[in-house]
């Protein structure tokens, strides 16, 4: 709260700090409270308070102040009684608290905004890698002794894998990475992590990881919490050109103990911080706004592709975290928090025994394919004809449904999970009660939704594109019956 007294004839005698800062450059004691406000709201604070001095109630107005003409605020004025030396008091929001936090919840928004366009385009991208990649694989299957062909669709099949992985990263910053939480200690990951950092970092940069034992463990897939600790220590080491040092510690932060750590966008909830600080040059003020954008690099063309942080960002939010950016101690470096939610190691229940699989039929696989993209479509097809699997392919979920009720026979069912009409979880679901001796796959370029996790409970095997033919001939081995 900003708060000012007023003597008698109407000037400020004094006011806290909130209300220096929110006055701004024209705060001086002995000025008319008016003056705090643009040119048009001078006079209905000047009135306000004239009310109050002359024996009115306490009285609020909606003003504009000199410092953000853009947003109106309330100011308070209120009586005093004479005995305390000042006759009125005058007081507002502190405006820094609301400034800090609009300017969170405005970076976060805009990164969701650039999240969801980054993720429609990856999904589009995987479904053209899918296809591109099952071409190459049959092709090479197919022509062996065409030696320089061979050459230019091994580059090409590389080429396809470098965009599958780029197109992994876009859709780990949209948050739309498939994902496997655990409960886990962050720090025991961090720690197995040390042969590999010290690697990574070189010898002249000093390592230094905290082994205080916290209580808090946190929900997260190993492997992308490992990816977040891996980037940030090559940013750090690129920033430090070589030599310097960086320091992972950990903390847990109670519920009651989040206010205190400034950042007002986060739940009060017990958390598990991670601090990973270095030496090196540190980020500019001006950029450290930008840092977490996909595609942002200061590194020269060829270095970076600016998707390091972004990733970062990606999977902190699909854990429920959160991730900030400043100045290390002494205002040298930097410094990266991360928050966690925190959970006592104990909430951890056991896994649920895996189900039995029934042994997979005899003779070749009858595979009902149901994908709405024709290319990934023909490709599939000719991929699992190839593996010696009978494939029926169909474009929707309704054109499958009906072949089922015919009676077609099929021993697998592989869908597509986002197609239009009905999707692929739902086919699953119906096909499992229709045809409750069919095996069931779902290919999806998504992170896993709440349903997904339903349909697993139904012996669902995923399979996340983009993947190779052998990746989907080892899911159609391993799928499983539907549990009834
Ligand atoms: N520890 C750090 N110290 C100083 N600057 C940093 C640090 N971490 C990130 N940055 C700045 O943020 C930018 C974006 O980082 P990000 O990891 O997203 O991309 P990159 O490292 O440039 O490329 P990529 O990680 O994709 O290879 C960097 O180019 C750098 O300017
Ligand atoms: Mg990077």
């Amino acid at each position: 709260m900003a708060l000012a007294l007023i003597d008698a004839g109407g000037r400020v005698i004094s006011g806290n700090e909130a209300m220096a800062a929110t006055a701004g450059d024209g705060w001086h004691i002995g000025m008319l409270p008016g003056q705090l406000a643009v040119a048009e709201s001078e006079g209905q604070i000047g009135r306000a308070v004239s009310a109050v001095l002359s024996g009115g109630e306490a009285r609020t107005v909606r003003v504009a102040l000199r410092c953000r003409p853009d947003q109106v605020q309330d100011m308070r004025v209120i009586p005093l009684p004479p005995l305390l030396g000042a006759a009125a008091m005058l007081t507002t929001r502190d405006i820094r608290e609301q400034e800090r936090l609009e300017r969170q919840v405005a970076a976060s928004a805009r990164l969701q905004a650039v999240g969801q366009l980054a993720g429609g385009v990856a999904h589009d991208f995987n479904n053209l890698l899918t296809g591109i990649l099952g071409l190459i694989d049959q092709m090479l299957e197919s022509d062996p002794d065409a030696p320089a062909d061979r050459v230019a669709l091994e580059e090409i099949r590389r080429n396809a894998h470098r965009g599958a992985r780029l197109v992994g990263q876009l859709l780990a910053f949209a948050r739309q990475q498939p994902q496997r939480r655990h409960l886990i200690s962050a720090q025991d990951l961090v720690d197995e992590l040390r042969p590999l950092l010290l690697k990574l970092l070189g010898p002249a940069i000093t390592l230094d990881i905290d082994s205080t034992p916290g209580r808090l463990w946190v929900m997260a897939d190993p492997g992308q919490l490992e990816q977040v600790i891996v980037n940030l220590a090559v940013n750090a080491r690129d920033a430090m050109a070589g030599h310097g040092h960086l320091a992972i510690r950990f903390h847990d932060v109670l519920a009651r103990d989040v206010p205190a750590l400034g950042h007002q966008i986060m739940p009060l909830v017990d958390h598990v911080g991670i601090e990973v600080t270095d030496t090196g040059s540190g980020i500019p003020p001006d950029i450290l706004g930008k840092i977490f954008e996909p595609f942002f690099t200061t590194k020269p063309l060829g270095q970076g592709t600016g998707l390091g942080l972004s990733t970062v960002y990606g999977i902190i939010k699909q854990s429920d975290g959160f991730i900030f950016a400043q100045p290390g101690p002494d205002g040298r470096g930097t410094r990266f928090e991360v928050y966690l939610p925190g959970h006592p190691p104990e909430e951890h229940a056991p896994e649920r025994p895996a189900a039995l699989s029934a042994p997979p039929p005899a003779g070749p696989l009858a595979v009902l394919l149901v994908e709405d993209e024709p290319s990934v479509r023909k490709v599939l097809t000719r991929g699992l004809e190839r593996k010696g699997c009978r494939v029926t392919a169909v474009e929707d979920a309704d054109a499958a449904l009906a072949l089922l009720r015919q009676g077609i026979a099929v021993d697998i069912l592989l869908s597509d999970v986002m197609m239009p009409g009905m999707d692929g979880v739902t086919l699953a679901m119906h096909t499992a009660q229709l045809r409750p001796e069919i095996r069931l796959v779902l290919m999806s370029g998504y992170a896993e939704l709440p349903r997904h996790r339903e349909a697993k409970t139904l012996g669902v095997r995923f399979l996340s594109k983009p993947f190779a033919l052998d990746d989907l001939m080892l899911a159609l081995a391993e799928a499983r019956l539907p549990e009834g």
